[in-house]
């Protein structure tokens, strides 16, 4: 199965921050914020990931990741001139996909609970159809919601609702499978000129084979859009790790517990962080982290 992480967009509602600054480079308390969606690929077992930015922004991911090595997996890059849709990623990424299922996660969005790592691995396994993830949120009008029957089969998708039919909203995550590319290239541009990828997953809809992971209580998903957002998950972040005492999307430590590298390799990271993140991974490379 193949990753994407498309990490693209203007990120408007963050200026003049992101005016010369791509949002998914921007901090998320001790990590680029690239690092969340990355960890949650791996996590998924995914080692295989393209990176989709802007033409600016693209030098700066390959001179953060590189081609991946350090952490596992392999890491190449494809630009997307312009946001033409989150949908348009599947016809950037058709010769890096090159007929396999594939995993589509936005740059932004940040995952974190219990039950994750689980429900990530279920969806990778599924042969056939799409897999999306609902999260209930206070501002459904916001986003694509999810319409249910009596029996929580999913009936509709709207993009950004005027009367939601449910608080249950659609997760910057997606799996499909192979026939992704042909689906994306047979959707039509919305009238703001983008490939909605609430169309894809409709497509998906009527041809019965779509499904939907609940994400409870019991996860996090955050959104990083706005000023008053991004600072929120970087205080959540900071909150949860500080109390624990284990990092959230540390790609180092993911790539070491889904033995993807050594622990050799891992030490050799370590000693190239000067700071806490550094000895954090030192320690995990312990066995006590
Ligand atoms: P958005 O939040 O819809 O767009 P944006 O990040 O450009 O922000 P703003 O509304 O402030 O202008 O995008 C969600 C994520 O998807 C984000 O990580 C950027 C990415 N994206 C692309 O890379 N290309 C696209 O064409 C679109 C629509 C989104």
């Amino acid at each position: 199965m193949k990753g994407i992480i498309l990490a693209g967009g203007k990120a408007t509602r963050l200026y003049p921050i992101t005016k010369s600054i791509s949002k998914q480079l921007l901090p998320i308390y001790d990590k680029p914020m690239i690092y969340y969606p990355l960890s949650v690929l791996m996590l998924a077992g995914i080692k295989d990931i393209l990176v989709i930015s802007t033409p600016e922004a693209l030098g700066s991911f390959k001179a953060l990741l590189g081609d991946g090595k350090d952490f596992g997996v392999k890491i190449s890059y494809a630009i997307q001139p312009k946001p033409g849709g989150i949908g348009q990623a599947f016809v950037i990424g058709e010769e890096f996909i090159a007929g396999q299922k594939v995993c589509l996660i936005l740059g932004d969005n940040l995952f974190y609970g219990d039950r994750l790592s689980a429900a990530l691995q279920k969806a990778s396994r599924k042969k056939e159809g799409a897999t999306i993830f609902g999260y209930p949120v206070n501002n459904p009008k916001e986003y694509g919601v999810i319409g249910l029957d009596s029996k929580n089969k999913v009936i509709s998708i709207e993009e950004k609702p005027k009367k939601p039919k449910s608080k249950w909203a659609v997760t910057g995550l997606y799996f499909y499978d192979k026939n992704i590319v042909k689906i994306a290239k047979s959707v039509k541009p919305s009238k703001r000129g983008e490939v909605e990828i609430t169309d894809i997953n409709k497509v998906y809809l009527r041809q019965k084979k779509l499904d939907v992971q609940f994400l409870g209580r019991g996860c996090a998903w955050l959104d990083t859009g706005t000023y008053e957002s991004l600072i929120e998950a970087s205080i959540f972040i900071k909150t949860i790790q500080e109390r624990q005492g284990l990092k959230i999307g540390c790609i180092e430590e993911v790539a070491y517990r889904m033995g993807f590298i050594s622990k050799k390799q891992l030490e050799k990271l370590a000693q190239g962080f000067k700071t806490e993140y550094g000895l954090y991974l030192k320690k995990v490379a312990n066995g006590d982290g």
